[in-house]
């Protein structure tokens, strides 16, 4: 299988990526949903809210610093190296990741499509401005907007939030132009970032999904390995490398 999607790699001009939290767990960050997923007994989805910010924001910013603290402590894994090196392999190579973590940042990769911003920057919860940029936010004093006084918060989209119009639109465009399209790390869940690989494949690029759990769209990948990032990609590596010596 690693071959053929090698063979499939060098015929291809357009590689697309879209990544989720799986790329980053072999770093240590917990995903979502998977088993280790759960922050204490809350979920993501009653804290990365702008309801839960307004009702507390003191509470939103502890998990917020949590998660910013152990994301300073982590590291690039095997699996984002991996995805530097693609950029070789195509003509036009688009990375687009629902992660906030800045992971692929670190690994190498600066031309990044983030649908869901980035946890190290703050914006104001009222005109949406980015101020104090990388300040550590005291739960117990939320430092003000410059601009408007408002509360700073994270400079991530959260539930039920608009993504970057035009990072989506980007993405939309580059999806539905790709040779191949590889969804690593997904649940596949959350759109809209859920619908690229589906656009992708509708459109007539050729779609690898690497993820141990099966997702909603296992089915539709023309191959689908049940494995870790960190542990296929680099072999994928390894078999396009050797292909494009011989
Ligand atoms: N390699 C590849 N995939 C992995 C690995 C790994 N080492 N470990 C876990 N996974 C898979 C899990 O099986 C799961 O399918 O990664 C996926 C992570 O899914 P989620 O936790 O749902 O993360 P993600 O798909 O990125 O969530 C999308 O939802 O909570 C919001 O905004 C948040 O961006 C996030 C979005």
């Amino acid at each position: 299988m690693l071959g053929e999607v090698a063979r499939l790699i060098q015929k291809a001009r357009r590689g697309v990526v879209l990544t989720g939290a799986g790329i980053s767990a072999e770093s240590g960050v917990p995903t979502f949903r998977g088993k280790d997923g759960l922050w204490k007994q809350y979920r993501a989805e009653e804290l990365a809210t702008l309801e839960a910010f307004r009702a507390d924001s003191k509470l939103v910013w502890e998990w917020y610093n949590w998660r910013r603290e152990l994301i300073r402590k982590v590291h690039p894994n095997p699996g984002h190296y991996a995805l530097v090196e693609f950029k070789s392999w195509f003509e036009d190579y688009t990375l687009i990741t629902q992660n906030v973590d800045g992971l692929h940042r670190r690994a190498g990769l600066d031309d990044i499509l983030e649908l869901h911003g980035n946890i190290q920057l703050n914006i104001c919860v009222e005109c949406r401005l980015p101020d104090k940029a990388e300040l550590d936010i005291d739960p117990d004093n939320i430092a003000q907007c410059k601009h408007c006084g408002g509360k700073l918060r994270p400079g991530v989209v959260w539930f039920g939030e608009m993504l970057p119009q035009a990072v989506l639109q980007k993405a939309f465009r580059k999806a539905e132009e790709a040779d191949i399209f590889f969804s690593i790390g997904t649940s596949a869940l959350v759109h809209p970032a859920a619908s690229l690989p589906v656009l992708a494949r509708q459109r007539g690029a050729k779609l690898v999904e690497i993820n141990p759990d099966e997702t909603p769209l296992t089915g539709l990948a023309d191959y689908y390995f049940a494995a870790r990032a960190g542990e296929l990609l680099p072999r994928l590596v390894e078999v396009v490398s050797k292909e494009h010596k011989a």
